[in-house]
């Protein structure tokens, strides 16, 4: 099977300041995102996914480790095919819907050509933000700045899109609005790699998934299979600490 993501033994630790020891966040963890395909990657706050997101986009570096994409190296070539929606997306509040775009083209795809404005239109008809395009996004409510990080993060039309936490902090409203976007993606083929602390979050989206705990992975396979054993997250976690007592 082709992987759109692959992670092999990676390893993070920050040092926060000279007084300190190292902390061990992630322990040479390995997990795939299989391609085509919807996979959730849940844990507690604090057990890793934003680290493991950010080592796998050279955001920040890894101690060790390898990550592949599509069975490559990042690049720059590997970035384009590339959607990205991070944890807290910083939204300038004086462009539009449309320059926001704007800024994030020239930034992702680096120079600026008539292809944008059909790509930007159909990003934000996909959102339900086409209408509000050249307002601000100071005045946008709090679920359409979600709607603006998603047309972003699907802008260029990448193969795989990589979501971290897009549905935490939303109304019910604003929840169901990101799941039917990303099963939109999912019909088109996209491969998606989400992370959540919810459980639920997955149920309906995904076939595969990836879970972590105190960085490292417990679970990486069908979603389903995962769900016959237990019940919810705790379970799992629990069993686990009964596993270490032994
Ligand atoms: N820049 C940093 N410096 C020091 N510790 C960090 C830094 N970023 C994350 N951590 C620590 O790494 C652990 C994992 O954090 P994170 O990846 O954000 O978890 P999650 O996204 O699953 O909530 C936490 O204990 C966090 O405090
Ligand atoms: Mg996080």
């Amino acid at each position: 099977m082709k992987h759109a993501i692959e992670v092999k033994n990676l390893k993070k630790s920050f040092k926060k300041s000279v007084f300190e020891k190292r902390k061990l966040v992630l322990k040479e963890i390995s997990f795939q995102v299989p391609a085509g395909q919807t996979t959730g990657f849940v844990g507690n706050n604090g057990s890793g996914k934003t680290t493991s997101i950010k080592c796998c986009l050279e955001f920040i570096h890894r101690d060790s480790g390898d990550i592949l994409f599509f069975g490559e190296k990042l690049s720059s070539q590997v970035k384009q095919k590339i959607g990205y929606l991070p944890e807290r997306p910083y939204l300038y509040e004086f462009l539009t819907g449309m320059e926001f775009l704007k800024f994030h083209w020239q930034l992702s795809i680096g120079q600026f050509s008539k292809d944008f404005y059909e790509k930007a239109h159909q990003a934000l008809k996909t959102v339900g933000l086409y209408e509000a395009r050249d307002k601000r996004l100071r005045e946008y409510s709090k679920g359409m700045l979600q709607r603006a990080g998603l047309a972003q993060a699907l802008l260029h039309g990448p193969e795989l899109i990589i979501l971290d936490e897009p549905m935490s902090g939303l109304d019910p409203d604003g929840r169901l609005m990101v799941k039917d976007v990303l099963k939109e993606q999912k019909k088109k083929g996209v491969s998606l790699f989400f992370s959540s602390h919810l459980l639920q979050d997955m149920e309906e989206l995904c076939e595969n998934l990836v879970v972590i705990h105190h960085g490292e992975i417990l679970y990486n396979g069908e979603l389903q299979s995962f769900m016959a054993k237990f019940p919810n997250l705790e379970e799992a976690f629990r069993s686990r600490q009964k596993d270490a007592a032994l």
